[in-house]
């Protein structure tokens, strides 16, 4: 990989990087259109990171098919595929047994995904870091479905001082709303119906926003009742309103104010965000 990226800059090419987890959908297929559009070469990374699994999550059941992948990557890229390159490292290229060095955003993973999952940011951003260190990227492509991921990662894009034009691109969904993501494979017809009523609770806020309803305590109970009007047996984990860049909390919707929320949909955690102000 190190090779081919360095005779992609020798022959004065850019290169976009999409770091994914594999298992395919619409979302991950846009973000490899914008880096088309972005730059020369398009380097798709297939990794399920292990590190950014805590004990007791879904490791082991996370959906895997590269076969089916590859296929999409290329009927994505057209005539571009013949440039194009899919990077699959296994865990032990990635971590070899001696592996003890990490990268980490302190205070942007202290909330929201990160005060339930501890590890998971940590190791988010030590395989990003490794995967730009191996890949060389001249731009790097990111989901705002992942919207906390994005912002860390993008911290992490400027501190570390990696010369990478850092791109956000928008979340695709489902005709209903639901947000696409590798996790809705898990559902039955039921929970996959129940499933949008993350959609349907950032849907009323940003009505309730609209009639000038800006207090963020009157929109979350409102949501609140949204999610356990469409999923009876919803268990919310958190309904977050902050700022944009900082992740900080606010208690009136403003201009920057994004909500994001997180909800155990029939066993199966959720995340989708929307922006109010
Ligand atoms: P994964 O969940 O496979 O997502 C890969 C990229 O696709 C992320 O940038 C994510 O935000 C984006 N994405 C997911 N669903 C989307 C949707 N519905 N619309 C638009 N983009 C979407 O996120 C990861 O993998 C990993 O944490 C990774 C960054 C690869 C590090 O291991």
């Amino acid at each position: 990989m190190q090779t081919a990226v360095r005779q992609i800059a020798g022959r004065g090419k850019t290169i976009a990087i999409v770091p994914t987890m594999g298992a395919f959908h619409k979302g991950h297929l846009s973000l490899i259109r914008r880096a088309m559009k972005e730059a020369d070469v398009v380097v798709t990374t297939i990794f399920v990171n292990p590190a950014q699994f805590g004990p007791k999550e879904d490791l082991g059941k996370y959906p895997r098919d590269l076969k089916a992948d590859i296929a999409q990557i290329k009927a994505t890229l057209g005539r571009r595929a013949r440039s194009a390159i899919v990077f699959t490292p296994k865990a032990a290229d990635i971590y070899p047994e001696d592996f003890e060095t990490w990268v980490m955003v302190e205070k942007l993973t202290k909330t929201l995904e990160g005060a339930k999952r501890p590890t998971h940011f940590r190791g988010v951003t030590t395989v990003v870091a490794k995967l730009f260190n191996i890949c060389r990227p001249d731009v790097a492509i990111f989901g705002m479905k992942d919207y906390q991921q994005a912002i860390v990662l993008k911290r992490m894009t400027k501190d570390l001082g990696y010369p990478i034009k850092y791109v956000i691109a928008p979340t695709v969904r489902e005709p209903d709303g639901l947000a696409m993501s590798s996790r809705n494979r898990y559902f039955d017809d039921t929970a996959r119906w129940e499933a949008v009523c993350l959609y349907y609770a950032l849907e009323s806020a940003k009505s309730m926003v609209k009639a000038g309803i800006l207090s963020v305590k009157r929109i979350e109970k409102e949501m609140q009742a949204v999610i356990l009007a469409t999923c009876p047996t919803a268990e919310i984990v958190y309904i977050a309103f902050t700022d944009l860049d900082s992740l900080e909390l606010v208690k009136k919707v403003q201009r920057g104010t994004i909500c994001s929320l997180s909800v155990k949909v029939h066993g199966v955690s959720l995340i989708d965000n929307m922006k109010l102000g």
